[in-house]
């Protein structure tokens, strides 16, 4: 993978692109393929639709892939968020570059290798113990918990939520408790749960809850 020449590999890791972009990228922009929903930038399905329909090529978009990769246009977002320059660098720039640009507005699934190099979250069931509901978010970064389920006891109880992909979330009951955003670490809140009741929980960072950031607490 490293090239000592210093020449290009064209045959960049496109399953370890796909890896970094939904660890690194897939926060802030959607991208079909990877099952990513983040909206605080651009949708990268669109973003290259014209230029790719005028007949510019896949290897020009993985260069201006590239390129805003290492030095972001600096122009922040409606919410005001700027583009962090060099979240990926080096090859993995390189590799992340080849994935979005082959598969950005492609449409479908991806299949073989690149199906299977990120898990979908959200298939397990947090359960309390000692007290603890604990409900950790999509170590990969996608915008999930990995439990989309979680069962608790009636009467006190500590809701948190380890966080270990590097972006910022928190976790909230409505009427029921918030815990802080964290990007590394733990948010969590006390709270008391009232017998055969159902609630919601999500993270409040903007765009979060609508790419699937929720789950359902049952107390039984
Ligand atoms: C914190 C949010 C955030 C993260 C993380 C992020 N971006 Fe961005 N991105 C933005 C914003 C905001 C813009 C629009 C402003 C700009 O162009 O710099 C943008 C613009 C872009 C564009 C230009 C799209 C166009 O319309 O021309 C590309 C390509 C892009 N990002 C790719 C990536 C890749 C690849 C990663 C991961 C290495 C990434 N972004 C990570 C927020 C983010």
């Amino acid at each position: 993978m490293l090239s000592a020449c210093g020449v290009k590999d064209p045959q960049a890791d496109v399953v370890a692109g796909k890896k970094l972009f939904v660890q690194k990228c897939g926060a802030c922009h959607t991208l079909g393929r990877a099952g990513t929903k983040g909206t605080t930038g651009p949708n990268l399905d669109e973003a290259f639709q014209e230029s790719l329909k005028g007949g510019f090529g896949r290897t020009a978009v993985r260069g201006v892939i590239y390129k805003q990769i290492l030095f972001p246009n600096r122009l922040p977002s409606a919410d005001g968020v700027k583009m962090p320059a060099k979240l990926v660098d080096g090859d993995n720039a390189h590799d992340v570059a080849a994935y979005v640009a082959s598969v950005s507005a492609v449409g479908g699934k991806d299949t073989g290798l690149l199906a299977t190099a990120v898990q979908a979250a959200g298939g397990g069931t947090a359960t309390e113990k000692n007290g603890v509901i604990s409900i950790p978010a999509d170590p990969n970064g996608q915008l999930a918990y990995a439990d989309a389920k979680a069962i608790g006891q009636p009467g006190p109880v500590t809701v948190e939520m380890p966080n270990k992909s590097g972006v910022g979330h928190d976790i909230v009951i409505d009427g029921l408790g918030k815990g802080q955003v964290v990007t590394e670490g733990t948010s969590s809140f006390k709270a008391d749960l009232a017998a055969g009741q159902k609630y919601t929980y999500y993270c409040s960072v903007p765009g979060h809850r609508q790419a699937g950031m929720q789950g359902t607490l049952t107390v039984k």
